[in-house]
């Protein structure tokens, strides 16, 4: 596990190598501290590439579990057809190819299942349901899970994990959004070991939620989810509801309660805000 931060948001270590900052990812590191049996052995490499998410499509013949990074994506995508800034060295941009035998409604849950993964590296850092990592009120990751057809017909998830690593600004009108590990604790990282790390994370999370469901690791979400117990407007097909975030249900739903009684809101399509600002 990397200490990036202590719980109460104290900045403690992560490694201060100021000399990896602009160099290229270097892949050997990452299988030196992979433990993994299929996620990321297969790992596909781009100093830049449009996007790791359009990149694994378009290689979706590879196996289950293969990593596609690049140091630069020149066409970052977010999720609701945003854009994602993708700075060359900055920060991690890398999309796992899943082949899972699981039924098409578990599939957006592996986005749940990646921001676990995310969390138990980076210490102090929260989920924002379903799939934004923040510290404190600012967005440090996020990741974009797609669905795709291989060849042969069979469906293709494609997991995109965006994380803001040694980034030293934004721009001015993602400043008060956004974050990065630099900005948080002045010190700069090396992406290969916390690529490994969530990798490692994300195997064992995944195995265990494709044998036995979201509910192997509800307990851990909802723990590590900033979303909850607050006042929350949910956006969809410009409806907006207004109530407050009591759960996240076995099928990785937010549960709202509102002055109409409780619903459920599925992961897809919708926007989530806090009533005072983006968390
Ligand atoms: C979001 O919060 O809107 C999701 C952002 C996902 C960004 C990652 S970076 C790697 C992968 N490639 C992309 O084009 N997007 C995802």
């Amino acid at each position: 596990m990397i200490v990036v931060f202590v719980e109460k948001g104290i900045i403690m270590t992560g490694k201060t190598i100021r000399s990896s900052a602009g160099k290229n990812i270097d892949v050997k590191e990452i299988y030196s501290v992979l433990r993994t049996k299929f996620i990321s052995q297969n790992i596909k490499y781009y100093r830049e590439i449009d996007s790791t998410n359009e990149e694994a499509k378009r290689n979706a013949v590879e196996c289950d579990g293969t990593l596609f990074i690049a140091d630069v994506q020149t066409n970052g995508r977010g999720r609701l057809g945003r854009t994602w800034d993708s700075a060359a060295y900055d920060g991690i941009w890398m999309s796992l190819l899943l082949k899972p035998e699981t039924k098409p409604e578990n599939i957006p849950l592996i986005t749940l299942v990646a921001g676990v993964a995310v969390c138990r590296v980076i210490k102090g850092a929260k989920i924002k349901w379903p799939n934004d990592i923040v510290i404190g009120s600012r967005k440090l990751c996020g990741i974009l899970t797609e669905k795709t057809k291989s060849a042969d017909g069979s469906d293709v998830v494609i997991c995109g994990i965006g994380i803001n690593v040694n980034t030293e600004a934004f721009s001015d009108e993602l400043s008060d959004k956004a974050t990065s590990l630099y900005i948080e604790t002045g010190n700069i990282f090396k992406r290969e070991k916390i690529i490994s790390e969530i990798m490692n994370e994300f195997e064992s999370l995944y195995t265990a939620f494709l044998e036995n469901g979201f509910g192997t690791i509800r307990e851990y979400y909802c723990k590590e989810c900033v979303t909850l117990n607050k006042e929350v407007k949910v956006i969809y097909n410009n409806t907006e509801i207004i109530g407050n975030a009591v759960d996240v249900d076995e099928e990785g739903r937010l549960v709202v309660d509102t002055s109409n009684g409780k619903m459920t809101v599925n992961s897809g399509e919708v926007s989530v805000r806090g009533m005072y600002g983006y968390i």
